[in-house]
């Protein structure tokens, strides 16, 4: 039997809530018609942002939202989003479909986007193709709470009073359709446009995040810190707050990535594999960054992150519309118990993306909405964010897999929030068999009960779809049995696992 043991008396840190967080870019059906449809849709919204998928976010309690890319973000140039909608600048968004980028939402609609969500706010900037003037700019209008031209500007449009902007990102994926850079130039960009980033007013300062690697380029991050911190005094605050990682799950690694809905036992298990490797990736760039930041100050943000596969047939294949199925629920709940984990170093994460758009925790079509597997993922995890992660611990683990792709049958996390509740998240990830795991405590003085239990299951290829949304849905569970101070359960195959223990 496998056996979870979990010491309450040993906290590892805090998970930020951070960790859960989304992104949503100007690509596909994301933005537009996914979460902004404009003030005059029969779609029921509040200025302009759709109620049903405002009211499923915030269910799940997005942490945190970064917006406008992406590589968009390297072409986008914010003064073409603001003022009056019919004055915008129509333009081609040329990485994406080459369709009609009409503006009309910018920086007044991202900011109230986050307010309903009641969210904190990530802007990613233009580094590629934008000027330091235009990102200083940028911030000026929105942050700054005084007379100066950018807030005149702000307040002649509608907005009197500044946002608050906690992230900004200094370019995107530089190394690739941010600029096709090399890491020394990027690290010295990096240096110059953060410069201007400037804190107005006294709100607590923005956290500058600095362009990262792309999965293991471990080279970049090297090149990229070295420049950084070239010079830097001793105590001196650092250039950054955070350095980005964006890592994908391409199951094929060929030209096509494999389908979203059709695939076998062995592509199962294939893709939980690359799903896993997020450890390495985190752990061999977080021992880079340790020799700069040993006391991980700095934090791995993984701004981007989730399954890719081929677009559903029929699509624009620039709009990266996929289905979801039990593979990317359990995908997403080992790369959260990885980062809950890691929540030493890793401060921020970004599913890719929100709405309509890879391994989206919503779809839409029209005025229908569904949520995806992995929306109930989220909302099983949502217990971790801002818990205290636990020591904990797993034995009699066996592999399982087909072929050369194997994968261990279950993983897990363990956090206690301010109330002394303990949540325990399973993956269970064998596609065939069931599994007893027992849970038990270091601490034989401390009891638990199982206050609540939740489960996501079924076979690895269901998913929900507009004429049948409930296929896959979260769910009350009862498999277990309480023994004195031992909790047994039985994970039934494919499944995600949420157990909240309260003392007793
Ligand atoms: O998320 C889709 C794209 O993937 C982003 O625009 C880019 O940053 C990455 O390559």
């Amino acid at each position: 039997m496998i056996k979870l043991w979990i010491d309450t008396g040993k906290e590892k840190g805090r998970i930020a809530p951070e960790i859960y967080g989304h992104f949503s870019e100007h690509l596909g059906r994301c933005i537009y018609e996914g979460i902004y449809v404009g003030e005059d849709s029969p779609i029921p919204n509040e200025n302009g942002m759709r109620t049903d998928v405002v009211e499923a976010l915030k269910e799940i309690k997005v942490p945190v939202l970064r917006w406008p890319g992406g590589c968009f973000a390297d072409e986008y140039h914010w003064r073409d989003g603001i003022g009056p909608k019919e004055k915008r600048k129509k333009m081609v968004n040329t990485h994406w479909g080459g369709v009609v980028e009409d503006n009309s939402f910018g920086t007044h609609e991202y900011f109230e986007l986050c307010r309903q969500l009641g969210c904190k706010t990530y802007v990613n900037g233009n580094v590629g193709s934008g000027t330091v003037q235009e990102m200083s700019e940028w911030m000026e209008y929105m942050t700054f709470d005084g007379v100066s031209p950018m807030a005149e500007l702000r307040a002649g449009n509608g907005r009197k009073e500044p946002w608050k902007v906690d992230y900004f990102g200094v370019g995107n994926e530089n190394w690739g359709c941010g600029g096709n850079m090399r890491p020394s130039y990027y690290g010295d960009l990096y240096r110059r446009y953060q410069t201007y980033v400037r804190n107005y007013g006294t709100q607590e300062p923005v956290s500058k995040i600095c362009g990262g690697p792309n999965a293991d380029d471990y080279t970049w991050t090297k090149v990229v810190l070295e420049t950084v911190y070239e010079g830097m005094q001793p105590g001196a605050k650092p250039m950054l707050d955070g350095l980005s990682l964006h890592y994908y799950v391409f199951p094929d690694n060929s030209d096509k990535k494999g389908s979203a809905l059709d695939f076998d036992e062995e592509t199962w298990y294939r893709t939980l594999e690359k799903a896993l490797y997020m450890d390495e990736l985190i752990t061999r760039h977080g021992a880079i960054m340790d020799k700069y930041d040993p006391e991980k100050k700095v934090g791995m943000i993984v701004d981007e992150w989730g399954c890719w596969y081929d677009v559903e047939p029929g699509t624009n294949p620039g709009f990266l519309y996929q289905q979801n199925t039990l593979r990317d629920a359990l995908a997403a709940g080992v790369t959260l118990n990885i980062f809950n984990k890691h929540c030493d170093r890793v401060k921020m994460a970004n599913i890719a993306q929100i709405v309509n758009v890879l391994q989206a925790v919503l779809l839409t079509e029209g005025p229908s909405m569904i949520k995806t597997p992995t929306y109930y993922v989220f909302h099983m995890y949502r217990h971790h964010q801002g818990a205290l992660l636990l020591d904990s611990a797993l034995t009699g683990v066996r592999k399982t897999g087909v072929g050369e792709w194997e994968v261990p049958e279950v993983t897990e996390s363990v956090s206690k929030g301010a109330d002394g509740v303990l949540t325990v998240t399973l993956n269970h990830l064998s596609a065939t068999e069931s599994r007893q795991v027992e849970i038990s405590f270091a601490e034989d003085e401390k009891h638990f009960r199982v206050d609540e239990a939740r489960i996501l299951t079924g076979e690895m290829r269901e998913h929900n779809t507009f004429s049948e949304p409930g296929c896959v849905e979260e769910r009350d569970w009862n498999e277990y049995c309480e023994e004195e101070n031992k909790i047994r359960v039985t994970l039934p195959p494919c499944s995600v696992v949420m157990l909240r223990l309260a003392p007793c």
